[in-house]
């Protein structure tokens, strides 16, 4: 067992405080009224602008050197939660604490470090590299501004290259003259050149051919052994969360509905969406059975249903569901699900 799953599993039995914490985090996006819209408003002379709530206080945790997956249905708000993660999207309400300390009071030194310490690499790799700056300059670009080379500039930004496994003597080319393959390398390159702990990936390989999605992948967990990195790692896919984390969460309209270990999570899906969620994956397996594909449409995050949000596509929806939210529970160590129907075999 290596240094880093040691640490992980003893992280798991609660010997270690979490690197990340959210607790209660909400993020609403939609303009508030000026004073002008305000009056037209309270006049019936103009609508409210709708709001979108795009987290409703999500409790999550992360321990330093695992990788959390992150996943559910386009919309339920994973990147926004993934940002608050990154520290690059404040929350409308919740305290994100990192090594157990409130981000907000961060200042100065601390700031500049906690900001550095997590990153985001993003789903486009072209979108988040400046076409007319060559790679060299990509990459030294976050370390030299943060006083973070010693050394000749050369020698470090070739370290990070080869570390994410791209050629340094081509380093002078620019971001088009490459693969997406490459082109994420060189991402991956100049996040890990500010010397993070934490890396938010967000559908990071999502664009790519399947077999340079495996490379990727294959080069993210290698960079988690040799820079003992912890992973906050979102994506669509089912495979790649099972294939890459140690624990995964589900989310649902901006909540967390369901979060255990990864096996677990795939072994006994307790949460009613999640477990239509694991019946919709194509399986390989000889002999697995798969069921129905998931009923009806997700609804709109403007407008999200009363009580429990999965109620109006939930087979067992029962009275209480419609007007209560279920409350999170531990249902088994370190397996947790917001469903009623655990209360009732509670009962
Ligand atoms: N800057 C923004 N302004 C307004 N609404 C936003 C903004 N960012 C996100 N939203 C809305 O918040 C909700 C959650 O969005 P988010 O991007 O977090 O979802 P997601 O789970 O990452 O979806 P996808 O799988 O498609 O990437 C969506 O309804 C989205 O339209
Ligand atoms: S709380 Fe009710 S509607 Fe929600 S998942 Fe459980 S049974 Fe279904
Ligand atoms: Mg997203």
């Amino acid at each position: 067992m290596s240094m880093t799953q040691e640490r992980a599993n003893a992280a798991a039995y609660g010997a270690e405080r979490p690197l990340l914490e959210l607790r209660q985090i909400s993020r609403r996006f939609g303009s508030s009224p000026d004073l002008a819209a305000r009056i037209a408003i309270a006049l019936g002379a103009a609508k409210p602008a709708p709001v979108v709530h795009a987290l409703d206080r999500v409790d999550l945790s992360i321990r330093r050197g695992e990788v959390l997956g992150l996943v559910g249905e386009s919309g339920c708000g994973k990147s926004t939660l993934g940002r608050i993660a990154a520290g690059i999207l404040q929350p409308s309400e919740g305290t994100v604490l990192w090594e157990g300390e409130d981000r907000n009071g961060f200042r100065g030194r601390r700031l500049r470090d906690a900001d550095l310490k997590a990153q985001m690499i993003f789903q486009n790799p072209m979108a988040a590299l400046n076409p007319r700056m060559n790679v060299e300059t990509l990459v030294a670009e976050a370390p030299k501004i943060h006083g973070l080379i010693k050394g000749p500039v050369g020698e470090y930004v070739d370290d990070y290259l080869r570390k994410a496994g791209f050629d340094p003597t081509m380093k002078r080319r620019l971001p088009h003259q490459f693969s997406g393959g490459q082109r994420a390398r060189v991402n991956i390159a100049r996040a890990l050149a500010v010397q993070p702990d934490f890396l938010v990936c967000d559908e990071s390989v999502a664009a790519l051919d399947v077999s340079i999605q495996a490379q990727i992948l294959n080069l993210f967990m290698d960079l988690r052994e040799q820079l003992d990195l912890t992973y906050l790692f979102v994506s669509h896919d089912l495979g790649v969360v099972e294939h890459i984390s140690d624990r995964v969460a589900i989310m649902y309209l901006g909540r967390v509905i369901e979060e255990a270990p990864v096996e677990e999570v795939f072994a006994r899906p307790n949460h009613p969406y999640t477990q239509q969620l694991l019946a919709e994956v194509p399986r390989i397996r000889p002999g697995k059975r798969r069921f129905a594909a998931m009923k009806g449409e997700l609804p709109s995050p403007l407008n999200p249903p009363k009580g429990c949000h999965f109620h109006p596509r939930c087979p067992f929806a029962f009275e209480r569901c419609r007007t209560e939210a279920p409350a999170t529970r531990e249902i088994a160590p370190g397996h947790r699900s917001a469903c009623h129907l655990n209360d009732q075999s509670a009962a």
